[in-house]
């Protein structure tokens, strides 16, 4: 057999010690790059919520939240609304449900007025849509929408409760008519929207034009609160609002729009030529 041939490679144990040491140090860097990458770094980043080892290194890697902390992803913004508008939410009340109803509401009159006209800066509910009344309560009950106060009400209100409170408010008379004319006076907001904006205008659902299920009757709510529901919109901290039609409109408005509109709703008294129904 020619020499040539024979495989010139020699046996590991008599390999230099150079490689040897290259390898061990190859493998050191890559053992230290993964501690500071993985386990190091994701440590200190300010958002750690130190769920140990695992966790960084899962974080790091990318990993969804929920993957390691057994389906418990952190808190993040509360969800949108889980209630399901039904035409039966609207369907009129005995007598009994208004009485029941009222009797409840004096647990409310404190913010919302003696008979549902605020005086405060919380909305009116005078002349509210049951469905509406029963969709925000019920968006409390749940944490769909935040506020401590009516969170905290809500909670100890049963679904009769709140269908009786709903009719209450429904029974009485509301804060003003909606304009109807198509009056050159609006906010153009208000009459035509913004069409290249995606805005649509607000008397097409609002009461005006037209009033959609589940839309709440805004005319002659007091202007903060409007202000400050439109701005909760915007910012995404209010999301109760199904398939986010307010927060889509909402984020596309200045804040010198989101006042005049406000504004508007809650004027005092009806524009000169707009005619109430
Ligand atoms: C301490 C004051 C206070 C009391 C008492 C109170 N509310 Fe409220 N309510 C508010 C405020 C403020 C808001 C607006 C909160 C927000 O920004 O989400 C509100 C919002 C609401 C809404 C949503 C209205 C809308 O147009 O979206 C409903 C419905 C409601 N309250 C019903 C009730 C009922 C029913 C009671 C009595 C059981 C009650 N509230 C008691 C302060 C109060
Ligand atoms: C496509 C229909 C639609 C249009 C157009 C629309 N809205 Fe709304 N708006 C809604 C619905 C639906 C809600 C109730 C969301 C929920 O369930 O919480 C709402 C809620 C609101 C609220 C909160 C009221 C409350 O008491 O909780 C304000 C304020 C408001 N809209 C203002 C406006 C203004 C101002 C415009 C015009 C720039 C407008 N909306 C246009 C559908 C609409």
């Amino acid at each position: 057999m020619d020499e040539r041939h024979t495989p010139r490679t020699a046996p590991s144990s008599q390999r230099p010690v150079g490689w040897r040491r290259s390898v061990a140090a190859l493998a050191g860097l890559t053992a230290v790059s993964l501690l500071v990458g993985f386990v190091w770094l994701p440590s200190v980043h300010e958002d750690f919520t130190a769920e140990g080892l695992w966790a960084s290194i899962c974080r790091a890697a990318g990993v969804p939240a929920r993957w390691y902390t057994g389906g418990t992803a952190p808190a993040a913004a509360p969800p949108g609304t889980q209630v399901v508008l039904a035409r039966e939410m609207a369907r009129p009340r005995d007598a009994g449900s208004v009485g029941r109803g009222a009797t409840l509401a004096l647990n409310c009159t404190m913010c919302h007025g003696a008979h549902g006209m605020s005086t405060s800066n919380a909305p009116n509910l005078a002349g509210q849509y049951p469905e509406v009344v029963i969709k925000q309560l019920l968006d409390y009950k749940h944490g769909h929408r935040v506020n401590a106060v009516m969170q905290a009400l809500a909670a100890g209100l049963s679904e009769q409760d709140i269908r009786d409170l709903a009719a209450y408010y429904a029974s009485l008379p509301k804060a003003r008519t909606a304009p109807t004319t198509y009056d050159e006076t609006l906010p153009a907001l208000v009459r035509v929207g913004a069409p290249l904006r995606n805005i649509a205008p607000c008397i097409s659902c609002h009461g005006g034009i037209d009033q959609k299920f589940g839309t709440p009757w805004i005319e002659g709510m007091p202007r903060d609160y409007l202000v400050a529901q439109l701005r909760a919109f915007r910012s995404g901290e209010r999301r109760n609002d199904p398939q986010g039609v307010m927060r889509t409109m909402a984020r596309q408005m200045t804040d010198a729009e989101i006042e005049e509109v406000a504004t508007f709703y809650a004027r005092k008294a009806a524009p000169a030529g707009v005619q109430g129904h």
